[in-house]
């Protein structure tokens, strides 16, 4: 379904930005809606993607671009029960029907690849410590076999394994490629691996990748550089959270720190760069704390490379920061989870179904699979 029919039924003589062409990468978009990476934790035993998770990506293929979720890149990656993996064949075999599912039906599908450093549990890592820049707990807790778990203090990472984190990306990468993704996204965000060495509130080390803002930013740069090497910057995106509080996390000088990441990343010319907007760190009706959002980025990011914005959006809201200029596409994640039409609904300005809580993590096909598509509920269509 394209912009221009989807409209059909509709009295706006004006296109809505959203539902416009980008072009992202080597790839032309038909529209800059995103689905926003989602972790459902409903993979298969040893992490394989099922045909479940399958059906369920296919189902939102009519995003301009789906970013599959978060995805650990080696057994030492889970931070969360039933998270699908992205470091053995199996899991390549079972990754293929996604990809084939969004490709089939026009679609285009990055995969996020991630580790969660201390925002994990021994349980779900084969009894193993969690991995961090430095000795300092997350205050959090991750779903296990066992329920709920407190994180652990992590173990410090040695400067000498680093590299071997950094590999594993680079494989993950590769492994990417071989399961047919059309891109991969860095996850930089939200409190796991990548954001611990970037912030000094959980980054304590005094040398190479900590103290300085250039040293904490190291890791993320050795990482962009090996996936860079496998699929080429115009595949690659990059996802990172300026105002991101939870976890313990903080940093004395966010601006500062920002500037210089997406600097650095715009330096390398990744596909994009993907802002996650401060308001989602609180409650929507209050100001952010930080005004770290995509307009005070905006002129930081250059060239070829696109700037995602995410969080807390309503078709108004994406509409108006595309036209503002201060981002090129728009991710959705709840209303995406509950909308699998989202761009039709979008525009036909049709009414959102709402998304169930209870079902986000975990589960079975219900509020998974099972959300109605406008067709379902024909009344419904063209309503304005
Ligand atoms: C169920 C759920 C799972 C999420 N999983 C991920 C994830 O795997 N990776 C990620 O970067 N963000 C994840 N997020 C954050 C979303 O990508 C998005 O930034 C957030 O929901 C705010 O956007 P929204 O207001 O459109 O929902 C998740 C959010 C939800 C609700």
């Amino acid at each position: 379904m394209n912009a221009s029919t989807s409209n059909a039924g509709l009295c706006a003589t004006t296109v809505q930005p959203l539902l416009t062409p980008v072009q992202v990468g080597p790839y032309r978009l038909r529209n800059r809606i995103v689905m926003a990476p989602l972790t459902r934790m409903r993979a298969g035993a040893g992490g394989i993607p099922q045909s479940m998770n399958a059906l369920y990506y296919g189902q939102r293929a009519s995003a301009g671009l789906v970013i599959a979720e978060a995805t650990p890149i080696c057994a030492g990656a889970m931070g969360y029960i039933h998270q699908p993996g992205i470091f053995n064949e199996a899991q390549v075999e079972g990754w293929k029907r996604v990809t084939e599912a969004v490709q089939a039906e026009g679609g285009t599908i990055f995969l996020q690849l991630f580790h969660p450093g201390r925002m994990s549990h021994p349980l779900l890592l084969n009894g193993q410590l969690p991995v961090a820049p430095s000795v300092l707990a997350s205050g959090e807790s991750s779903p296990t076999a066992a329920g709920m778990q407190p994180h652990p203090l992590p173990r410090a990472l040695a400067t000498e394994e680093i590299a071997g984190i950094v590999a594993n990306y680079a494989r993950a990468a590769r492994l990417a490629g071989a399961a047919g993704f059309d891109g991969v996204e860095i996850h930089a965000a939200n409190s796991y691996l990548i954001e611990q060495f970037l912030h000094d509130g959980s980054n304590r080390r005094t040398h190479y990748y900590g103290d300085s803002i250039a040293n904490r930013t190291r890791f993320l740069i050795e990482v962009i550089e090996a996936v860079i090497e496998v699929w080429g910057a115009e595949r690659v995106g990059v996802r990172l959270s300026p105002s991101n509080t939870r976890g313990g996390m903080g940093d004395s000088d966010r601006w500062a720190l920002y500037a210089h990441v997406v600097s650095e990343l715009n330096a390398r010319q990744p596909a994009y760069i993907h802002l996650v907007e401060p308001r989602v760190s609180g409650n929507f009706d209050v100001e952010p704390e930080f005004d770290l959002g995509a307009g005070r980025f905006r002129p930081l990011v250059t060239g070829q490379t696109k700037l995602i914005s995410a969080g807390g959006h309503s078709q108004m809201s994406g509409n108006r920061i595309i036209e503002k200029g201060e981002a090129d596409l728009v991710a959705f994640g709840r209303s995406f989870l509950a909308n699998p039409d989202l761009p039709r609904r979008f525009a036909l300005d049709a009414p959102l179904n709402d998304y169930d809580r209870p079902t986000f993590y975990g589960g079975t096909e219900k509020g998974y699979i099972d959300y109605p598509f406008l067709s379902d509920a024909p009344h419904l269509e063209g309503s304005t």
